[in-house]
């Protein structure tokens, strides 16, 4: 699959960028992921996946191996499946797993989540995790590619061509297939949970219109972008699902607008980062849902507390309708309620928005960053 940039005008749709374009295609990458994978009665469906059920069954250990945002994804996946499967959930930077003389048996499964399917470093451990004996599932973009054709089984997500460097709607693809895959092993394995899966289905196929809404509201995100386009530094701060969100909001300003941005989860803080707040640094923070996980919410609204007594200047994606967070944000950029498990799906899409209008007022190349090629296809 190869780029010819300059004829690329009216594939961006109008948009700036390819970037901007696939932001946008996000709301249809996701809803396109879920096609045809439930049945007519709202139970999971996926044929596709060429692993026995028997085997899927006797998996006891399931271990994400990626890199970047595609490791990101898997960051939320361990979440989500682990409450849903009752499955431990390891994630490794495909790069380091193969060197640490990993544990893998019959009853391991590793996951290998790529937009690409070709980055060497994934593929690696893909050869690596089959020696050993374990299972390999790809979850990959990009039809036909080499991960996928060394793995066990692939679930391809179908966000369509990703072109920019810096990968958006793939990386929501990849959540929503993993999401997939965790329902799919709950109802096999017939988990507590099997009885909820309608409804988290249900919640999930309400996510594409929700994303669209946040496109919706992006006008507010760029005009803060531009306001800050000459800050030094962005901390990013989460907890649960919403520190791989962090991670991945600081990994876009990095690799487009060239800006030094650290995520790193809310509870750290007392333990090192905090003394990187002084007056004016400017703190993004992913609040989680204040339904039905308030411990969560309580301890995030302290987070904001702590960095605002400090001089921070704070930015705060939480749900339409969460007061508790305005008096110490100093900008808050509104999501649609949404399930904690199911809210990276909207609550990184403010982040991605800020990142590519900061780097277009930097004017940088949003689509094809300094250093950085779409597919790493080198160790
Ligand atoms: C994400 O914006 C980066 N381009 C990069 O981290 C990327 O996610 C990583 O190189 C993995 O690529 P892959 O998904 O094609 O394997």
């Amino acid at each position: 699959f190869t780029v010819d940039w300059d004829a690329s005008a009216a594939v961006k749709d109008g948009f700036d960028s390819f970037m901007d374009k696939e932001i946008h295609d996000q709301p249809k990458a996701v809803a396109d992921t879920l096609l045809g994978r439930t049945d007519a009665t709202g139970a999971l469906v996926l044929d596709e996946l060429r692993i026995p059920e028997s085997t899927l069954r006797s998996i006891d250990k399931i271990i994400v191996i990626a890199c970047g945002t595609a490791a990101y994804s898997g960051h939320v996946a361990k979440y989500a499946i682990e409450h849903w499967c009752r499955i431990p959930v390891e994630v490794e930077l495909a790069h380091e797993f193969r060197y640490r003389d990993p544990i893998l048996t019959a009853r391991t499964l590793v996951v290998a989540i790529s937009q690409s399917g070709e980055t060497m470093d994934t593929l690696m451990a893909v050869r690596h995790a089959r020696e050993q004996g374990a299972s390999v599932l790809a979850i990959v973009n990009t039809n036909g590619s080499t991960i996928p054709r060394e793995s066990d089984a692939v679930l391809y997500t179908h966000a369509g061509p990703e072109v920019a460097v810096a990968s958006t709607k793939a990386f929501l693809a990849q959540i929503t297939a993993c999401y997939l895959l965790g329902l799919y092993l709950a109802q096999l394995r017939g988990t507590k949970f099997a009885d909820e899966l309608r409804e988290i289905l249900h919640e999930l196929q309400a996510l594409p219109d929700k994303i669209q809404h946040v496109l919706d509201g992006e006008a507010a995100v760029r005009e803060v972008a531009q306001a800050m386009k000459d800050e030094p530094s962005f901390l990013f701060l989460g907890r649960h699902v919403g520190y791989p969100v962090a991670l991945e909001g600081a990994l876009k300003l990095k690799e487009i607008a060239y800006i030094h941005a650290e995520g790193f989860a809310a509870g750290e803080l007392k333990h090192g980062p905090i003394a990187l707040v002084d007056e004016g640094q400017p703190v993004f923070v992913i609040a989680p849902s204040p339904r039905g996980r308030d411990q969560l919410h309580h301890k995030v609204v302290s987070n904001i507390q702590e960095v605002r007594a400090r001089g921070a200047r704070t930015l705060v994606i939480a749900e339409e309708g969460d007061e508790a967070v305005a008096p110490y944000a100093d900008i808050v950029f509104r999501v649609p309620q949404t399930p904690t498990l199911l809210s990276p799906l909207v609550a990184v899409v403010p982040l991605q928005i800020f990142a590519s209008e900061l780097a277009k007022a930097k004017g940088l190349d949003v689509d094809q960053p300094r250093n950085l090629a779409k597919s790493v296809t080198v160790e």
